[in-house]
């Protein structure tokens, strides 16, 4: 599978003509053209959980920032057309990273990821067009391999609403009173942790965004709508690194030592 730069020559992506952005519905029609596949990373976070300085995807980790071993992952991936960084208008670290082929930073990251996808859906809709995927990828997610976007694409690029990776859930779950005390123990039967990336094309993906309120991740938009994203198995090396321990877990990963 290589990317579908067939239907696009190379070139800058703003000599597209604009994306119609009017009647699609969420569920896509057979497509006239091969859709691209584009890389949206919303890494506008501060990371508080990490307590750490600097927000997190910028944390040193096998030698060089979080977010580069993403960017580099997708930057080098034969199957992506191009990639979106949305950081927040104050960042004051992606300039200090190098360059990528075929990688933009757009400066317009939000107060939630649900807003930093939004306005990087917004921002980038008059270089793509209304059926192109967009994968959305957590940048503090490092442990994101070719194999795992090739995975997603073959298993997503027909379904006619999109899907994600996840992973089905091994542990035992219990439910809580306020206070810490296990109140039920929930069958774990069919239950998946989800994972990024989330694939949808990008007029429903930014439909579906607009109308729902406190999601966290863009397969629940879709769901709150009655559609039902595909799930595909993941791997526990693309988990998103949150607390301090999870750095050192994320360095042996990269470093092939896990
Ligand atoms: O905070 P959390 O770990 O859930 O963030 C997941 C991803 O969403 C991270 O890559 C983070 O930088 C991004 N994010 C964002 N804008 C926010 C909050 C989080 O782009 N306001």
């Amino acid at each position: 599978m290589t990317a579908n730069n067939q239907r696009q020559p190379a070139g800058p992506l703003s000599e597209r003509s604009p994306s119609g952005m009017t009647g699609f519905s969420l569920i896509a029609d057979p497509p006239m053209s091969l859709p691209r596949f584009i890389a949206l990373i919303p890494a506008a976070g501060i990371g508080s959980r990490m307590g750490s300085p600097m927000p997190k995807q910028y944390a040193p980790l096998a030698g060089k920032p979080m977010i580069q071993h993403v960017m580099q992952t997708f930057s080098d991936s034969p199957l992506i057309d191009a990639i979106y960084l949305v950081v927040s208008a104050a960042d004051g670290y992606i300039d200090a990273l190098p360059a990528m082929p075929r990688t933009r930073i757009l400066r317009c990251g939000g107060a939630t990821r649900q807003a930093s996808v939004t306005n990087g859906l917004l921002a980038m809709a008059h270089d793509v067009d209304s059926d192109d995927w967009i994968l959305v990828h957590d940048a503090a997610r490092p442990g994101i391999s070719h194999e795992l976007i090739e995975k997603l694409i073959s298993f997503v690029k027909d379904d006619p609403v999109g899907g994600l990776l996840a992973l089905p859930v091994v542990d035992t779950l219990k439910r809580s009173d306020a206070h810490a005390h296990a109140d039920h123990t929930v069958p774990r039967e069919h239950l998946w942790a989800a994972q990024t990336p989330q694939m949808f094309r990008h007029a429903p993906l930014l439909s579906a965004l607009q109308s729902s309120e406190a999601i966290t991740d863009e397969a629940s938009a879709f769901e709150r709508l009655g559609l039902k994203p595909r799930l595909v198995e993941g791997s526990p090396r693309n988990f998103k690194v949150t607390l301090p321990e999870d750095m050192l877990l994320a360095e042996l990963h990269l470093k092939g030592n896990a």
